[in-house]
């Protein structure tokens, strides 16, 4: 008999079951072996690799910037750090948008060379052909919906989407619609909590909320954010569980003082 515990893994059907049990999905960004690693012992349901890695890896002020040669690289960290968790991973900006082609070449690129379950991609009617294309390969297809920070030019400010009516009613027809197509889940990014609440209700996917209220089916946070690493990042949704930011500075003043002090390495710490 084998000793190993047998660890059921995440997939897009768990996920859906758990909307119909009414089990909240946990949902955490990573873009490194270490931290997926850490995450998923402690038992996140998906792991996204979100172009917020441009944000919080690469130092860009937008997501517009990182590439899917970056992407890959977070990607495939990630996913070997990972038993449990589905790795969901984001088609960066200018990989999928107007081309359905490209849209499937990339995805096929981050299934073969990161060994991830699933991709990402924003929009709603605009994005349709490029995530029926994708789905011909049997690639599962997450949305996202509401604020779209690939689409940050256009809009021109991070201000909560969808409070006027024309825009709600659109955002609400754009989840019904990537559900008909074939998505298995939907991001909603900082929209109204009563607006999210009619559009986890009116699908059957589930419906990951990120500045969306308490009525989704799950919620995710960009991991740096939660942590406290970053600093200068506050909006209201956001709930910060640590300041690694301060743990870490500490730590590194007190190793500085150590080695100037010529405390470390001590005796036992040599050989
Ligand atoms: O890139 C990202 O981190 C995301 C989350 C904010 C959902 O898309």
């Amino acid at each position: 008999m084998s000793v190993n515990k047998v660890i059921k893994k995440v997939t897009t059907h768990v996920l859906n079951e758990m909307k119909l049990k009414g089990e909240k999905i946990s949902m955490l960004t990573a873009y490194d072996y270490s931290m997926a690693r850490i995450i998923d012992e402690a038992g996140i349901d998906v792991i996204l690799v979100g172009d917020s890695a441009s944000n919080v890896m690469a130092g860009y002020e937008t997501t517009l910037p990182i590439t899917l040669d970056n992407m890959i690289y977070h990607a495939a960290s990630v996913v070997r750090g990972v038993d449990r968790a589905l790795v969901v991973v984001d088609l960066p900006f200018g990989t999928y948008q107007g081309n359905s082609k490209e849209a499937l070449a990339s995805s096929i690129r981050i299934m073969k060379e990161t060994g991830a379950s699933a991709v990402k991609l924003e929009g709603g009617s605009e994005v349709v052909e490029s995530i029926e294309r994708i789905l011909t390969a049997g690639i599962p297809v997450m949305g996202h919906l509401g604020l779209t920070p690939q689409s940050i030019y256009k809009f021109g400010t991070y201000v909560v989407r969808a409070q006027q009516e024309e825009e709600a009613r659109k955002l609400v027809s754009d989840a019904k619609l990537l559900e008909e197509t074939g998505c298995f889940a939907i991001v909603l990014e900082k929209i109204p909590a009563k607006l999210a609440e009619e559009v986890t209700k009116s699908v059957k996917i589930p419906i990951i909320g990120i500045g969306a209220g308490p009525h989704t089916d799950g919620q995710v946070l960009v991991l740096h954010d939660m942590l406290g690493i970053t600093k200068e990042f506050s909006p209201r949704f956001l709930r910060r569980y640590h300041n690694l930011n301060e743990e870490i500075k500490n730590a590194v003043q007190c190793y500085i003082a150590d080695v100037k002090n010529r405390d470390f390495p001590n005796e036992k710490e040599q050989y």
